[in-house]
């Protein structure tokens, strides 16, 4: 049989700092329940050397890399071949060594919409979809999101002409527009979906107006981040009318996943890793 997967080789994730992260748990946790094994580390990449530190791990035998903050951009910037994703992103969390150069994607998109529509079973096809930030977050979710064919796509952020600038690229093909916060409360509209990509809830601040009335019956509050306890922005959607509040674990697990098929070829299951990784969460 032929196949152009590497049968070895080493992986990594690129970050600074990186002792926090879950991937190299979560990839070997794949690896387990799909029978394979697979040699991926936590790299602390000096800052202002993701290149040469990318190169020194290809000299190690490094074939495929996960990338997170702050070197998303150069990890689009290194590669010579990029996926449609990360084009639209401008910034790569996957490289996968191909032959004689890097290839570049993007997978959190296909996190979240995975997330929402597997796991929480909300499709996003005809919705009503209200996204919060403009950073790079956003900008690596609203493509694959707008994919989906939601009725509308709504952005609203603190700076708003970053939001009116980032929905410029897409407003032209898609049903996208940018408000401000003051215009999204005096109009009244309501959303099936409310995802907040800001990193507000890292200060523990609120990225709308308290008394914001937005969510349509039925609908579902996201908050990319996730923590041991609810995120101020998914108590408050629970309090102002969400019928249902999910964080951003799923995502963690979901764009992991999808970085594991490209490299090795096989889905691994999602669920089993997700629960282990809420239980570890808890307290214990
Ligand atoms: P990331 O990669 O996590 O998106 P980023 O590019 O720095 O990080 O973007 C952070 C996002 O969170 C931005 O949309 C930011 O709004 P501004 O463009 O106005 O800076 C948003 N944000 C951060 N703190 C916020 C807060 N307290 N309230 C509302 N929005 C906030």
């Amino acid at each position: 049989m032929t196949t152009t997967l590497p049968a070895s080789g080493r992986y990594a994730v690129f970050g600074n700092p990186i002792a926090h992260s879950k991937s190299p748990r979560i990839h070997a946790m794949f690896a387990a329940s799909v029978g394979q094994q697979i040699d991926y580390v936590a790299r602390l990449c000096p800052l202002g050397e993701f290149a040469a530190d990318l190169e020194r791990f290809r000299n190690e035998g490094g074939v495929g890399a996960n990338v997170t903050v702050p070197f998303k951009l150069d990890a689009f910037a290194v590669a010579r071949e990029a996926s449609l994703r990360a084009q639209q992103a401008g910034a790569a969390n996957f490289l996968m060594w191909r032959g004689d150069h890097w290839y570049c994607d993007n997978t959190d998109g296909a996190g979240l919409v995975r997330d929402i529509e597997t796991n929480q079973g909300v499709a996003l096809r005809g919705k009503r979809v209200l996204l919060l930030g403009a950073g790079g977050a956003v900008r690596g979710v609203i493509g694959p999101l707008l994919l989906r064919e939601p009725e509308a796509l709504v952005v609203v952020n603190r700076t708003h002409a970053t939001a009116v600038e980032l929905v410029g690229h897409y407003a032209a093909q898609y049903p996208v527009t940018a408000l401000t916060a003051e215009q999204l409360v005096a109009t009244g509209q309501r959303f099936d979906v409310v995802i907040n990509a800001t990193s507000a809830s890292l200060s523990g601040a609120l990225p709308l107006p308290q008394d914001a009335a937005i969510f349509a019956s039925d609908a579902l509050a996201y908050d990319m981040m996730y923590g041991k306890a609810p995120t101020v922005f998914l108590r408050w959607a629970g309090q102002r009318g969400a019928a249902r509040t999910c964080d951003g674990l799923g995502m963690l697990v979901e764009q992991a996943a999808e970085s594991y098929v490209q490299w090795r070829g096989v889905l691994p299951p999602a669920a089993p890793v997700m629960a282990q990784l809420r239980a570890e969460l808890l307290p214990s």
